[in-house]
């Protein structure tokens, strides 16, 4: 009975010592995958080691987490999403090759996060999973001036000028050049959001 403790401990680091760094070959790099609206996507790869090859023991799918919802994109060898789909699945299961393809980029079906995923089918509890994350960048609308006085102001009299762009993700940020090519300080313009416009008012 002594030696119960020992034996505990053991199992304990020989369960943790088999985590996913030899589970995936080739995972998703870390950095988010910047990608644009209209555009063709980005391959998200994930080849999984031969050790968890066997169907009957494993099951690989994607998944993908987008404002609290959970979405499952593939089973194994399967795409789930039939319609509109987005994605394809560029897979060699000889390979252990299960990567991912974004084949079109549409901000509301395509943002998220995305988890290449390696389930135990029996009861283990077995789960590894290895990560991306996808952010869709959308061009801002072109700027548009506008001053609220007369468009001639006397040297010394206050005017204000406004300049606002419609959309953008993420939300645009604005410098002013004045008249004598200068950069405007920071301190003399402010930048605010509203109703899906991003507007700065230089004083
Ligand atoms: C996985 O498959 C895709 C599509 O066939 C290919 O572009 C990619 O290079 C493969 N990756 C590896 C590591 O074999
Ligand atoms: C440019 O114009 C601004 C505003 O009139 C002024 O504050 C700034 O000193 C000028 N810069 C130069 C280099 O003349």
């Amino acid at each position: 009975m002594k030696f119960k403790k020992p034996i505990f401990i053991l199992l304990i680091v020989f369960a943790t010592s088999s985590a996913s760094s030899d589970v995936f070959t080739l995972r998703p790099k870390e950095e988010p995958y910047f990608v644009q609206e209209g555009n063709e996507g980005v391959l998200l790869p994930c080849v999984i080691n031969t050790k968890y090859f066997d169907k009957s023991k494993y099951e690989i799918n994607w998944a993908q987490y987008h404002n609290g919802l959970l979405r499952m994109i593939t089973k194994n060898e399967k795409l789930l999403i039939k319609k509109n789909s987005r994605f394809s699945l560029e897979n060699d299961a000889t390979t252990g090759n299960y990567s991912l393809r974004i084949t079109e980029v549409e901000k509301q079906s395509v943002e998220g996060t995305y988890h290449c995923n390696v389930i135990g089918t029996d009861d283990s509890d077995i789960q590894y999973s290895a990560q991306a994350t996808v952010v869709v960048l959308v061009p801002p609308g072109d700027p548009i001036i506008s001053t609220t006085s007369s468009e001639s102001v006397i040297e010394g009299d206050f005017m204000t000028a406004k300049c606002v762009s419609v959309g953008g993700s993420p939300q645009p940020t604005f410098k002013w050049t004045l008249p004598n090519d200068t950069l405007a300080s920071p301190s003399l313009f402010t930048t605010q959001f509203r109703d899906g416009a991003t507007e700065s008012l230089l004083q």
